[in-house]
């Protein structure tokens, strides 16, 4: 297998990123029995953990022309003359390149949660705390051993696209380990579950859905972990403190809304870069998505109560103020649900395949071969 940044068609990219840390690494001495509801997500991460090689049918092809097979209407230069202009290759072209972008984003996230949970694991003061990052870690590890191989199979990937990069190396940099949580857990974390559960629900592709349902499984807890642990830490801030918290949720909310375009991708396709980042902007589709993106998030930041009417209003600026009603603990409910059912399929896939074996061994067929 190539090491994916043979795959980048960008030349250039730099074979490592560091991001300077301050902070302390604490030790706790208590060793109490340690939160209820922080041990039972614990005991969850534990209990749930998966291997990508044997849990995901990696057998399942890719489609040669649309390899997620996603509907072309949710590309937004679709109902462009640009789209109308491309020869049946040069479309096959820009859906394997634009499906290999937005799941080489994923994989980028995935290694930046990898590395702010271990930073959380030695920040956070509880014990119990830093007993559920570290299930984190290891989660965090395997899906991006799930993404890679995923991209491996595309034969593209992209680096870390620029806006997020910074939202990452804010969530780093900061020397208070809330606001890694804040960065990660809730706007990364969510916005990151939104877009693999659009692919899960609207890919036709097998592969690629059942790898997006199993990696949303874990992070459904992960959204938790932040939630659980956001929501007891807040109220003992002041408000100077809350609103400083809130001021980067809503800069961080905007700089992903507005600048998360694959402009490198575009460019790379020799396309006309501001035209097709316009087409996106108007296009229909996009914008439900980009908005869907905030399902997630928005209950979350008013659980933990930085839910003041300065970010509120950011919130119904953005049009996705409604959101704040949404029943996460049933979204992740569904979320288990779903991945359960892939299991189903490939329980019996497998199931198939050793009957069809024992009975090509009983009339000679595998003997023979
Ligand atoms: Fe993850
Ligand atoms: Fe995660």
């Amino acid at each position: 297998m190539p090491s994916l940044r043979e795959l980048y068609p960008i030349p250039d990219i730099d074979p490592c990123w560091t991001v300077p840390q301050d902070f302390e690494a604490a030790f706790d001495w208590n060793y109490d029995d340690g939160r209820k509801q922080m041990m039972h997500l614990y005991q969850k991460g534990k209990d749930m953990q998966w291997d990508a090689l044997d849990r995901i049918d990696w057998d399942l092809a890719i489609h040669e022309e649309n390899p997620m097979e996603m509907p072309d209407e949710s590309m937004g230069i679709f109902h462009t003359p640009i789209w109308q202009k491309m020869s049946n290759k040069e479309k096959a072209e820009f859906r394997r390149h634009a499906q290999s972008w937005m799941m080489s984003q994923f994989m980028q996230g995935e290694q930046a949660a990898l590395i702010c949970a271990a930073k959380i694991v030695q920040q956070v003061p509880d014990l119990d705390a830093k007993f559920y990052a570290s299930t984190q870690v290891m989660d965090e590890a395997r899906h991006v051993e799930a993404y890679k191989k995923y991209l491996s199979k595309l034969g593209v990937a992209y680096p870390m696209t620029k806006p997020l990069q910074t939202l990452v190396d804010q969530a780093l940099r900061d020397s208070r380990w809330d606001m890694t949580y804040l960065a990660m857990q809730v706007v990364i974390e969510g916005l990151a579950l939104a877009a693999f559960g659009n692919i899960r629900d609207m890919a036709k592709n097998p592969l690629a859905q059942q790898l997006n349902a199993y990696v949303m499984e874990d992070e459904s807890r992960h959204v938790a972990f932040g939630r659980v642990t956001l929501k007891e830490y807040y109220p003992h801030l002041t408000q100077a403190e809350r609103d400083e918290r809130e001021e980067f949720l809503v800069e961080a909310c905007y700089l992903m809304r507005d600048r998360f375009e694959a402009r490198e991708l575009y460019q790379h396709l020799g396309l006309p870069v501001d035209q097709v980042v316009e087409a996106q902007e108007n296009s229909e589709f996009q914008r439900h998505f980009k908005s869907m993106l905030f399902q997630r998030i928005v209950p979350i930041v008013r659980d933990v109560g930085l839910w003041s009417d300065k970010i509120q209003a950011a919130y119904t600026d953005m049009g996705v103020i409604g959101f704040a009603d949404v029943d996460y603990e049933q979204l992740s409910e569904n979320d288990n649900k779903r991945a359960a059912e892939f299991d189903d399929i490939n329980k019996q896939k497998r199931q198939g395949y050793v009957e069809e074996v024992a009975a090509l061994g009983a009339s000679g067929g595998v003997a023979a071969e």
